[in-house]
């Protein structure tokens, strides 16, 4: 859908829209397609036969049906060729039906408990507290770089037990590996996503073959740790590749998401001084304020499901073996569900958003997202209260990972 046809009219543009040719309009502010989607087509048949659902009942209803597969594996084979990317999206839990995919999930639960998160968050603290001592300096910095990029990698490399310096380099390779996700990608994105992947699990390789040279811990002190205690023992059974793409899905889903969430929430509450003010010095706004913040912001925007029957949605039927793209950006501003779905308040109260997704497949590190922003935004607002940005804001061009590549911001 290009911006002309947005400016012929809702019904024209919810009519228009192309997902695999999106305006650049789209990627700075996906809302209004989203708004035509769901006044004028909830069920959106795209040119590949896939269907895209844009209200949040529709949406619900996927992601609790128990029938509906996540398994790409042939869809994946004919975007990617063979190789490592392929490899990858196709042995994760988050690309696996049951019983693999609970199998792999019960490995890592562990590490997501709120007694987890309580043991990181005197970690979480400092660093959050070094970032701010080290930014306050200036009086100007460009926020994905300095600030928010900083902390999920830092946390998330402290859960693996890999080396903090070597955030760079999985933030590097991360990104790589994501980008073929999306609707349109070019033959070099998914060739740098198969060599990234090659990489990736050599890195990674070297550090799960130090821990099986170590003896066994009792309480895995890390995730690369807990892998190798469960091969080790054949209990759950889980292979050498197996390990490799569960770290780099964890990795990826630990740092890519938490960013663009401590980003696009920076950005809503500048645009919103007294949510500002609120974030700062309410500290009752602060739990109900970041699931806001999830909701206004969504960072993971688009899912996918296939169904293996039939599925009757509130907006109609979806038939069997059919590719449904699952738009949780537009269930977040659906306005049959949220009042005022396009007004930021931090005390929104109910907010039933659907950042995390739902059903089995729900987030797993959502503990972590929450714990990270919970700390580092209302830090951030305590210390400079007046806050402003300095120039527009550059979003990446990314319809899955929505997030920001570049912000200056003032800070007062
Ligand atoms: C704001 C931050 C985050 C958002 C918005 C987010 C969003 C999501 C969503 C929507 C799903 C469901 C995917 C589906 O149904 O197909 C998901 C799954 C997942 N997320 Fe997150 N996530 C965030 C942070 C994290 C963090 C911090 C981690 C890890 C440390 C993580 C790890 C995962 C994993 C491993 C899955 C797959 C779970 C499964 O398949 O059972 N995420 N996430």
């Amino acid at each position: 859908m290009s911006s002309a046809t947005m400016a012929r009219g809702p019904e024209a543009a919810a009519n228009g829209f192309d997902l695999f040719n999106l305006p650049d309009a789209y990627y700075r502010d996906p809302v209004p397609f989203y708004k035509a989607l769901r006044d004028h087509e909830p069920l959106h048949w795209n040119s590949d036969g896939s269907v895209l659902l844009s209200r949040y009942d529709d949406i619900k209803t996927i992601w609790r049906d128990l029938t509906g597969k996540v398994n790409r594996a042939e869809a994946y084979a004919k975007k990617f060729g063979e190789g490592p990317l392929l490899e990858h999206h196709t042995s994760t839990m988050l690309f696996r039906d049951p019983p693999d995919h609970d199998r792999l999930r019960d490995i890592v639960n562990p590490f997501f408990t709120q007694a987890s998160m309580e043991r990181l968050r005197v970690g979480l603290r400092e660093i959050v507290a070094e970032l701010l001592a080290e930014v306050e300096e200036k009086r100007e910095i460009e926020f994905v770089s300095e600030f928010s990029s900083r902390i999920p990698i830092q946390v998330i490399c402290d859960i693996f037990g890999v080396p903090r310096s070597d955030g760079p380099i999985i933030r590097d390779l991360g990104a790589q590996v994501l980008l073929p996700l999306n609707p349109a990608v070019s033959q070099e994105v998914i060739a740098a996503g198969h060599e990234a992947t090659r990489k990736f699990k050599e890195y990674l390789l070297v550090h799960i073959n130090e821990w099986r040279r170590r003896p066994v811990e009792d309480v895995p002190s890390n995730i690369i740790s807990a892998l190798v205690a469960a091969e080790k023992r054949g209990s759950p059974p889980i292979s050498e590749d197996e390990m490799a793409h569960m770290c780099i899905l964890v990795l990826n889903g630990g740092h890519e998401t938490t960013t663009n969430l401590i980003g696009l929430s920076t950005l809503a509450l500048m645009n919103h001084p007294e949510e500002l003010a609120l974030m700062a010095d309410d500290p009752g706004a602060v739990g109900p304020g970041i699931e806001e913040c999830l909701r206004y912001a969504t960072p993971l925007q688009l899912q996918g499901r296939r169904t293996t029957r039939e599925v009757q949605v509130p907006s109609g039927t979806i038939p069997p073996d059919t590719e449904v793209i699952i738009a949780q950006v537009s269930a977040n501003r659906d306005e049959r569900m949220f009042a005022d779905p396009d007004t930021f308040r931090l005390k929104r109260a109910p907010n039933p958003h659907l950042a995390f997704g739902a059903g089995i497949h729900v987030c797993l590190g959502r503990p972590l997202a929450r714990l990270e922003a919970g700390e580092a935004l209302p830090a951030l607002a305590r210390r400079f209260p007046n806050m402003q940005l300095a120039a527009e804001p550059v979003f990446n061009r990314n319809a899955r990972f929505r997030g920001i590549q570049q912000m200056r911001v003032r800070l007062y």
